[in-house]
């Protein structure tokens, strides 16, 4: 497996993959690996013939109160267990090659980005864009692959990828979850022994969700309302959005059916935010 730093070193690589007919493969992380990148990355071996992972703690998508400095990072391992994937290159630009002085351009999907995480994180989606864009031009895949976790910053690299006419297939991964139901983040290791068992107020609240709608319950308002009442039945939990949203538009819905997706943001102790969702008549 190579280890690339410099983005002119990436597109040469890829240009001659390109010649020899390969068909390349990209899965842009921010590295600290847990399962669910493993799986990224075995997704991404079952479709390409190269597979690029990209490592890269995007600093513009990070807000100035946010967790940029204390992100977990653990690079060598991360090669390590990338190299076991057979990865064929991890690409692990440095900042200021990303964003050179004077660096002054921004891809921004308007209103895909407005909602759920776009409003509680201003200009966090645009530099998911800006970043994907850059790591699209560099690496030049074929397909990249994203989790369904991040379910809201899918549909919006869908949206770039169509509006921008990039010609990359977007594969999306279901979520991966801990045996208990706990979706895996790099961000879970930030949470103590008692905000662990919180964190599973997450996947709670999607499956109550899902036998209530089950039961017949369409009312989005009543569904959550009893969702918030779980959530805050587990000790340290704040709700940032409860929204039940159309799965192709994420505009909310009043009435649930099957196309109604269910996405959660909670912070726990006021220190770790984190995402879940689900389709009401999922099991994911
Ligand atoms: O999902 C992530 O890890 C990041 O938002 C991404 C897509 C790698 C862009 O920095």
């Amino acid at each position: 497996m190579e280890i690339l730093t410099s983005p002119g070193a990436m597109r040469a690589w890829s240009r001659e993959q390109r010649v020899l007919g390969k068909k390349i493969a990209l899965v842009p992380t921010m590295g600290f690996f847990h399962q669910g990148h493993l799986s990224l990355m075995r997704m991404a071996a079952r479709h390409g013939d190269a597979v690029v992972v990209s490592l890269f703690v995007n600093p513009i998508q990070f807000g100035p109160n946010e967790d940029l400095d204390r992100y977990p990072r653990s690079f060598t391992k991360d090669c390590e267990l990338a190299g076991q994937e057979g990865v064929a290159v991890v690409f692990a630009p440095e900042a200021a090659d990303m964003y050179p002085a004077g660096f002054q351009t921004t891809v921004s999907v308007e209103q895909l980005s407005r909602s759920l995480c776009g409003a509680d994180r201003p200009g966090h989606f645009n530099g998911v864009t800006t970043v994907v864009s850059k790591l699209f031009h560099l690496v030049q895949p074929d397909m990249a692959v994203f989790g369904q976790k991040d379910f809201q910053q899918l549909s919006i690299i869908r949206r770039m990828v169509r509006d921008l006419d990039m010609g990359i297939e977007i594969l999306a991964h279901p979520i991966v979850r801990e045996p208990d139901g706990l979706a895996m983040s790099s961000r879970n290791v930030y949470l103590n022994e008692q905000q662990r068992r919180s964190a599973l107020s997450l996947s709670g609240g999607i499956a109550l969700a899902r036998s209530l709608y089950t039961d017949g319950l369409l009312d989005t308002a009543v569904l959550k309302e009893k969702v918030r009442e779980h959530i805050l039945s587990y000790p340290g939990t704040a709700v940032d959005y409860i929204s039940f949203v159309d799965r192709s538009s994420l505009e909310p819905v009043d009435r649930a059916d099957q196309e109604t997706l269910l996405a959660l943001a909670v912070s726990i102790d006021g220190r770790v935010r984190l995402i879940d969702n689900g389709l009401l008549v999922g099991t994911g």
